[in-house]
């Protein structure tokens, strides 16, 4: 709606500037509100107060200007100046109407697809082989899963791509203890990745204080890379133990990753010998004291000099950096991405510039291929200090998870009391998951962000609960008019302030997905929906439903707003990785 409004002073500011009355560098940046009440119309613009000094007139003279250029819409259905030159606008409801029909009747809501789909990689995820998810990964996953589904939503060809560890030094002593573990006669496939966080630790001290252990180590570090059979199969039997743990989790939280979706560091492995050799040849990377180093000018180390970021140790070992060098040719060379997008924590920006700035240089990936950072902050206790248990330790995801329906199990009993158990467990189920998720999605990402169980869980504020609530009394309005909504065939009509309110809200859900994939920021789509959930509370209670002296067609109409309403919480929702319920 603003956005419309927004599109259509756009183009008189266009138009103003070709008459020279306005000058030719000016950018003003539109806004338009919703006016505070309705004799001033819905919406309105201080632009006229913004751009008079630029253009030499008093405002209330340009005011006129601009509403004279204004171009022909049917959703605007009278204009007024007021004040010292602000400009109202009255739309009209005819046209709202039509649009909210159009939704109405449109299996997704009307969301308009894109012209031209892209192949997106998106890198989300990302945990450690033979570490047990944690908390740091609990974000990366939520919030990429939410991008992952509008994008596809939106039409767009989504290649998830969850770059997990599962390379590197380490599994020269996972590999040593693993043997040493199914020599005692236990199966690789009988530990639990709790048990392999143990085991990680285990491994770590053996290396440390076992001299013949280390050496064993070492060595198997080297056959490995070299493609040994034996390790390999080792190095499998690690990884596959992880991955079935954390597949557990992402079930559980409803998150869309797959086992196929694994493009771990060890995809790029055999790609990096030719990289640092194209990087040498290019002149990009040159020997400094027998490793190989690229320097960037753009970053300075303390002493003011060009910044060295190794890509290859002295001892022949390639380093995190030249995998993501390597990963972004990848993506761009072998899965046509059009588009990549990362979602990792913000204390691995200067990390990926300093890769990404390489990868440029050397032209792995054109400039307008965009490689996008979306970074998000710390999860925080409410101390304000990092999340951490009780004792100080790393919170693992899986008891994290296992709290929550516990304490969404308490609600559910005290509030569904018409459930009966079974109900009551599904019902604890998608609150949970739904809250854990909603209270990081609803965050800007960017910054660090309070875990507070209290909050997340309230039935009121903007909070999964609240919104599945929403959707759930909708169901349940629609059940008791016994009326079969989807098939009403009478007009949605717009008389009450808040019809029209619900309504405008309504049609800004396209914005809301689109604005979810240019940007990358869930928060955008739950502000959305706690703003449409809260224009319904106030349409109910102004506009009542299924009194006795409520007019059939106007029944009919509000039902209709009401089921679309409900369509979109849901659809939203979905987007966000949440479940709604029927019952609650
Ligand atoms: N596994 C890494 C970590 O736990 C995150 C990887 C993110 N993706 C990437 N392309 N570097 O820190």
């Amino acid at each position: 709606m603003k956005e419309l409004i927004q599109q259509l002073l756009e183009q008189t500011v266009t138009a103003l500037k070709q008459q020279q009355v306005l000058p030719e560098g000016f950018e003003p940046r539109i806004q338009v509100d919703r006016t505070k009440d309705k004799a001033h119309g819905d919406l309105a613009t201080n632009l006229a107060l913004m751009a008079a000094k630029p253009a030499g007139k008093n405002p209330r003279e340009l005011a006129q200007l601009i509403v004279d250029n204004l171009p022909e819409s049917t959703l605007v259905e009278k204009t007024a100046i007021a004040g010292p030159g602000f400009i109202n606008f009255y739309l009209n409801n005819d046209w709202l109407a039509s649009q909210v029909e159009a939704m109405a009747s449109s299996a997704t809501a009307n969301v308009k697809k894109v012209e031209k789909a892209q192949t997106i990689v998106v890198d989300y995820s990302a945990p450690n082989v033979a570490k047990e998810m944690h908390v740091g990964h609990l974000r990366s996953t939520i919030i990429g899963d939410a991008v992952v589904r509008t994008l596809e939503f939106l039409g767009h060809k989504v290649v998830r791509a969850n770059h997990i560890g599962d390379w590197g030094t380490q599994f020269g002593m996972l590999i040593a203890n693993l043997e040493e573990v199914e020599a005692r006669g236990t199966d690789a496939g009988d530990i639990e990745l709790a048990d392999l966080e143990v085991f990680y630790r285990e491994s770590k001290a053996r290396y440390d204080s076992d001299e013949v252990f280390a050496e064993r180590a070492r060595n198997y570090v080297v056959k490995l890379q070299s493609g040994d059979e034996y390790c390999n199969t080792m190095w499998r039997k690690l990884v596959d133990i992880t991955l079935s743990h954390n597949q557990a989790v992402y079930d559980r939280l409803n998150v869309s990753l797959t086992k196929n979706d694994v493009m771990g560091e060890s995809m790029y492995n055999p790609m990096l010998n030719e990289v640092v050799a194209d990087l040498k040849q290019q002149g990009l990377a040159v020997e400094d004291n027998g490793a190989t180093v690229v320097f960037l000018d753009e970053y300075k180390n303390k002493d003011g000099d060009p910044m060295g970021v190794i890509i290859q140790k002295k001892d022949g070992g390639f380093l995190y950096t030249t995998t993501d060098i390597a990963c972004a040719k990848y993506r761009y060379q072998n899965l046509n991405a059009d588009r990549v997008l990362y979602f990792i924590d913000s204390r691995q920006h200067q990390h990926l510039m300093q890769a990404w700035n390489i990868v440029r240089k050397a032209g792995y990936v054109p400039e307008e291929v965009p490689l996008e950072h979306h970074a998000f902050g710390m999860m925080l206790g409410k101390d304000g200090r990092p999340f951490k248990t009780r004792s100080g330790g790393t919170v693992k995801l899986v008891d994290l998870l296992e709290e929550a329906e516990q304490r969404a199990q308490t609600i559910v009993a005290e509030k569904s009391r018409d459930l009966d158990a079974e109900q009551q467990v599904v019902a604890a189920k998608a609150i949970a998951m739904g809250a854990v998720k909603y209270a990081d999605l609803s965050k800007n990402r960017t910054t660090d962000y309070i875990f507070d169980w209290e909050n997340m869980l309230a039935f009121n504020g903007n909070t999964a609960p609240y919104l599945q609530y929403a959707y759930t009394r909708i169901q349940s309005i629609i059940r008791r008019s016994e009326i079969d909504v989807a098939n009403l065939q009478q007009a949605i009509n717009l008389e009450q302030d808040a019809e029209i309110a619900l309504a405008q809200k309504l049609i800004q859900f396209s914005d809301a997905v689109h604005n979810v994939a240019n940007k990358g920021m869930p928060h955008m789509m739950c502000n959305y929906l706690y703003e449409l959930a809260g224009a319904f509370m106030t349409f109910y209670e102004a506009c009542p439903i299924l009194k006795d002296e409520v007019a059939a067609d106007t029944k009919s109409s509000r039902l209709r707003l009401a089921s679309l309403t409900a369509k979109v919480l849901d659809q939203g929702l979905s987007l966000l990785g949440i479940e709604t319920l029927e019952r609650m």
